[in-house]
Formats: structure tokens, C-alpha cells, sequence
């Protein structure tokens, strides 16, 4: 449950519960409704020292993270995905970190992942989608987990994990419905310099690069963390959650949370020689 930590306008560190980052912004599977728009982003790599400015920033204005997720798109797509498991650890010491994957990767990594999520008490969040490659070997990776002591939460879409529709293209949801029955709220961002509630208003530009209405984001959605008033629009904007206020942005998203059938669409644009792998599998699938 998020919650800020101001009491009575005494002023003490802000603590924020759940942080999700994206080291990478695409994705090497192709889910449609993907709540990240991975699946239209472009092929990006986050730089290390990009993220590692934007968290030294981040803590500098709220104090504390209690939960990182390290994520994407996919994030075992980049190749210096271990650096950014050490520098989260270096600055979140007593945090619970997770990579949040598709699997699609695990079986492959080498015993260095292995042994540094281990080492670094490093947990992964493992989503399993109905369509997968052959290469995803579900037992491999289990049993690689619990022979390195790796902490491993398994999601299955269409099982244990439902699929589910993101907007609603006219903007005419009653933004106060939306947010109270909104799954994604406490799904804090940090993307871009700015800091979000929930991933939506962060990666909308993706939507918005292939369609040709496209959906605004305004300045109330988000807080820009490198503004030197920034401890005090976190506290304002960190307050909305309490008091049930929605975002501007709430009225592009479903007033109720409708379930949808998970689909990987056959095409992607920006595919990497793993993911071609992948699709050349999911298109014959
Ligand atoms: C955007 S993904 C990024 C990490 C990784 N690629 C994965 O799929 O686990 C993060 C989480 O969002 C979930 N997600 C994305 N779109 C969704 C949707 N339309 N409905 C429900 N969950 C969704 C994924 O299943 C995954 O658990
Ligand atoms: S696996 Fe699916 S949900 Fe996860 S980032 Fe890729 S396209 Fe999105
Ligand atoms: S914009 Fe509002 S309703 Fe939409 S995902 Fe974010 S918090 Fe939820």
C-alpha cells in the first residue's frame, strides 16, 4: 500500500514503497496491451549512467525505496545487466530488488547472473505468457534459481495472473472512478527525469508514435525530479494518493478493470536477433 510519511506538515523522509525503472524499452515479445507500450516502443538501452544519475536524484528527494523493480520491456536484454543489479544494490541497501522478466532469457544466462543476484540479494519477478519459445525452459530455470538461492516469484497469464485492457481512447472515464479501481496506481515510475504514479502517463508516447490521435500528458501527471523544488511537488503530488485524488491522465484509462485475452501480435518493428528468433517461433506457433 503506498503511503507518504508526512504527519501533521512535520516534514520526514519520504518513503516510497514500490519503484519501478526501465533499463531497456523494448521487448522481446510482442504482448498486445502491453501496460508499457514496449511492444510499439523502439529498441532502447538504457545508459547506466543515466539511471544511476536519475536514482542518486530520486533518493536525494524522497529518502528512502523500499521496493525497486528493475524492468522494461524485457531487461535481460541488455548487456550490462549486472552493473545495474550492483549500482541498485550500492544505493538501496536494504531495499528488495527484483528484475521483472519474461523468462524468455533465463535458461541462457551464464553462471556470473547467477551467482550475482545471488550475491547480491537480487530476487526475480518471472511473468510466463501462454505463447512461449521452446528455449523457455521453465524447470531449468527453477531449478537454477533454488541451486543459487535466487528468490523467484512466477506470474502465469491466463493461470495465476490476469491480462487486462489499458484505455480508453475517447478520454471519458470519470477520472475518480478510474483511479479508485485502478490496479496500476502504486506502480511508481521513474522514466525520463520524471516521476510518475503509474507506468501509463510515462510511456503513452509509445502509443502515441503509431496512432494518430494522440493522448497528452500534462504536467499535474508527473514530477520532474531535477527541479530544485522537487521534495516539495513530490509531497503534493505523493499526497493525491491519500487523499484519492486521480490524475488528469485517469480519464484515458477504464473506469472498471475489464479482462482481456493476452495476444502476441505476429510483426514487430524493432526486433533484435534474439527476439527475430522468437517471433520466427511465435509466428509459426
Ligand atoms: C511491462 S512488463 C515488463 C517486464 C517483463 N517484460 C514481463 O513481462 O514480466 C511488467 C508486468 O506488467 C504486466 N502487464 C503488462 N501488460 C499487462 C496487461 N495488459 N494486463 C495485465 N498485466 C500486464 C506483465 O505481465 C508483467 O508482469
Ligand atoms: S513481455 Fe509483454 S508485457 Fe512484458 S514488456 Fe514485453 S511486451 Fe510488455
Ligand atoms: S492514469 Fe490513473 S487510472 Fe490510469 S493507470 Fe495511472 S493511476 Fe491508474
Amino acid at each position: 500500500m503506498a503511503k507518504n510519511d508526512i504527519h501533521g506538515g512535520r516534514k520526514v523522509t519520504l518513503k516510497l514503497p514500490y519503484l519501478e525503472m526501465h533499463i531497456v524499452d523494448h521487448c522481446n515479445l510482442n504482448c498486445e496491451l502491453c501496460s508499457h507500450f514496449s511492444n510499439l516502443a523502439p529498441k532502447r538501452f538504457i545508459e547506466l549512467e543515466w539511471f544511476h544519475k536519475q536514482l542518486v536524484r530520486l533518493l536525494e528527494v524522497v529518502g528512502s525505496i523500499e521496493r525497486l523493480a528493475l524492468l522494461g520491456g524485457e531487461p535481460t536484454l541488455h548487456p550490462q545487466l549486472l552493473d545495474f543489479v550492483h549500482l541498485s544494490r550500492k544505493y538501496l541497501p536494504g531495499a528488495h530488488i527484483e528484475i521483472a522478466t519474461n523468462g524468455i532469457l533465463l535458461g541462457r544466462m551464464g553462471s556470473d547472473f547467477w551467482e550475482a543476484l545471488s550475491r547480491n540479494g537480487v530476487a526475480l519477478r518471472i511473468t510466463y505468457y501462454p505463447k512461449m519459445p521452446p528455449g523457455a525452459d521453465r524447470k531449468a530455470v527453477a531449478r537454477l534459481a533454488a541451486e543459487y538461492g535466487v528468490s523467484c516469484r512466477v506470474q502465469d497469464v491466463g493461470k495465476n495472473k490476469d491480462w487486462f485492457y489499458l484505455l480508453n481512447t475517447k478520454g471519458d472515464s470519470d477520472p475518480i472512478v478510474a483511479f479508485a479501481n485502478c490496479p496500476s496506481k502504486f506502480c511508481h515510475t521513474l522514466y525520463e527525469g520524471r516521476f510518475y504514479l503509474c507506468p501509463r502517463p510515462a510511456y503513452i508516447h509509445f502509443w502515441n508514435m503509431v496512432h494518430t490521435e494522440p493522448i497528452q500528458v500534462t504536467w499535474s501527471d508527473y514530477v520532474e525530479i531535477f527541479r530544485d523544488d522537487a521534495r516539495r511537488a513530490m509531497e503534493r503530488y505523493l499526497g493525491k494518493i491519500s487523499r484519492s485524488e486521480p490524475l488528469e491522465f485517469c480519464r484515458w484509462c477504464p473506469e472498471r478493470r475489464q479482462s482481456a485475452k493476452w495476444v502476441s501480435a505476429a510483426v514487430r518493428r524493432h526486433s533484435t536477433s534474439v527476439s527475430r528468433k522468437v517471433l520466427g517461433w511465435l509466428q509459426r506457433g
